[in-house]
């Protein structure tokens, strides 16, 4: 272990400049102008496997964007770990807002700034120099692994599923490890055991069959966006709370001893509205932040579409218009079954002055992973010694869809390991990687390879 962690100390420099490489490919997978730089950096992840020693490297194409398969399976009756991870991401604009260009990765302050350095390539490289440590020195590694890395996963995955439901017995393994998300906070590592889902929705409205003068016809017909914006504001009531008939049903309570753990955390409300720029929070009375983003369901508003945006004024009564609208959902919520409630209500409150269709563009499900597993117990132990500091337990908004299909189509649980920061701006201008936990991370992966044989077999014994 010791020469593992020299060697991870003394090749820092060359980590850096591996991932920069990495992170220069432009690899986003909702524009089909980038489909050349996806396959590009699925061929840079494909051949920095077979550098680093890996083996049976394998691209297996989809419909859209390929999934990059490698592994090594040579350590016969150790525990397989099935790695996931997306090498896919998000658009960069608006660009003027970057303060260094998004496909340059620059090192400021201790921090790795481009996109994709955190959500996920950074944290997905993380575990290739975590494997490589082992397959250089010495060349075993201590549990068989199995690396599938795909690029879809920021347009909803949606060729992943069929894919393992083909693949059952080649992904077979005992446990995955995903690290595709942020720990508490810095110098605060932290398992995650519980995910939202998501259900997104389009509404779109047409009232007249054309544009028309606000002055020759305006009082005469609905105007689609008034009324677009009086279906959204009814959305929530007075106390934060979602309108919708039957939305929390299938919510699972928190538990008496979630709230008070997660009261226990160090969490500041005022310091969290301040860093986010607001006067005040918002959101479902009766709950806590940690509690509403974490274990309630939610209706957000991601985009609103109609009418005249362009410079100085156009007097003008649109005849569309259109909002992107989502759902976050908890446990035991089902993406389905609450995007048909939620098109049945909206039909039911559009008002008879304008057209209403209601569209489900993507979902996936919520979940909750058990902590007492012997693979979350491995990750307690490798964040202890990689981070120096015992780990806290949480959960967190986003989604990771492929966590339920993993269980449901493999029967198996996932460990997430994640190694982001909660302001690390995934998704946004001047994303960044913490190199502390960039570094802190490849010592923790080299932990979890080595403990969980231990971890596994003293839970085989228990059982
Ligand atoms: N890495 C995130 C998921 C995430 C975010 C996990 C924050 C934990 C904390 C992932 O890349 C992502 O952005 N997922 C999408 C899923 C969607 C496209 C189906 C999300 O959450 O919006
Ligand atoms: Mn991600
Ligand atoms: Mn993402």
């Amino acid at each position: 272990m010791q020469s593992l962690l020299s060697f991870i100390e003394a090749n820092q420099d060359r980590y850096l400049t591996e991932l920069k490489e990495l992170l220069a490919i432009p690899s986003v997978s909702t524009d089909p102008a980038h489909d050349g730089d996806i396959r590009a950096c699925a061929d840079w992840l494909a051949e920095h496997m077979r550098n680093i020693g890996l083996q049976n490297i394998q691209m297996f194409p989809t419909p859209r964007h390929p999934i990059v398969y490698a592994d090594w399976l040579n350590a016969p009756g150790k525990p397989t770990v099935l790695l996931y991870g997306h090498y896919d991401v998000q658009p960069v604009e608006p660009l003027e807002l970057w303060t260094s260009p998004p496909f340059d990765a620059t090192v400021r302050d201790g921090r790795l700034y481009a996109r994709g350095a955190s959500d996920d390539k950074g944290q997905v490289f993380i575990h290739l120099k975590g494997l490589e440590a082992y397959l250089r020195n010495g060349g075993d590694l201590p549990v068989n692994v199995k690396l599938l890395i795909e690029g879809e996963e920021e347009v909803g995955s949606e060729h992943l599923d069929q894919f393992v439901l083909e693949h059952k017995d080649f992904l077979k393994a005992d446990l995955v490890l995903i690290s595709d998300s942020s720990m508490f906070a810095k110098g605060v590592p932290s398992i995650c055991y519980g995910l939202r889902g998501l259900a997104y929705m389009e509404i779109d409205l047409v009232g007249p069959n054309k544009d028309l003068h606000s002055g020759s016809f305006g009082g005469t017909v609905h105007n689609p966006i008034q009324a677009l914006a009086e279906i959204i504001a009814q959305l929530h009531d007075k106390n934060g709370r979602v309108t919708i008939p039957g939305f929390y049903k299938d919510v699972l309570p928190l538990s008496a001893k979630e709230r008070a753990a997660y009261k226990k955390l160090p969490w500041n409300d005022k310091k969290y509205a301040k860093e986010l720029g607001v006067a005040e929070l918002y959101g479902e009375k009766g709950f806590t932040t940690l509690e509403r983003v974490w274990a309630r369901p939610t209706v957000e508003c991601n985009g609103i579409i109609g009418g005249f945006t362009g410079d100085g004024a156009k007097t003008v009564l649109p005849s569309k218009a259109s909002a992107k609208i989502s759902m976050r959902l908890v446990p035991n919520q089902k993406s389905g079954v609450m995007a048909r409630l939620f098109q049945k209500h909206i039909k039911k409150i559009a008002p008879k002055t304008v057209k209403v269709t209601v569209r489900d563009l993507h979902g996936g499900e919520p979940a909750i992973t058990p902590i007492e597993s012997p693979g979350v117990q491995t990750a307690v132990s490798a964040l202890e010694k990689g981070f120096g500091k015992k780990p806290l337990y949480q959960r967190e908004g986003g989604s990771i869809p492929i966590v339920v299909q993993f269980k449901q189509i493999l029967g198996i649980d996932s460990v997430l390991l994640g190694f982001g920061l909660p302001d690390e701006n995934a998704h946004a201008p001047d994303e960044f990687l913490d190199l502390e936990n960039f570094f802190g991370g490849i010592r923790t992966s080299v932990h979890f390879f080595n403990e969980l044989p231990h971890f596994m077999a003293a839970a085989r014994k228990t059982k």
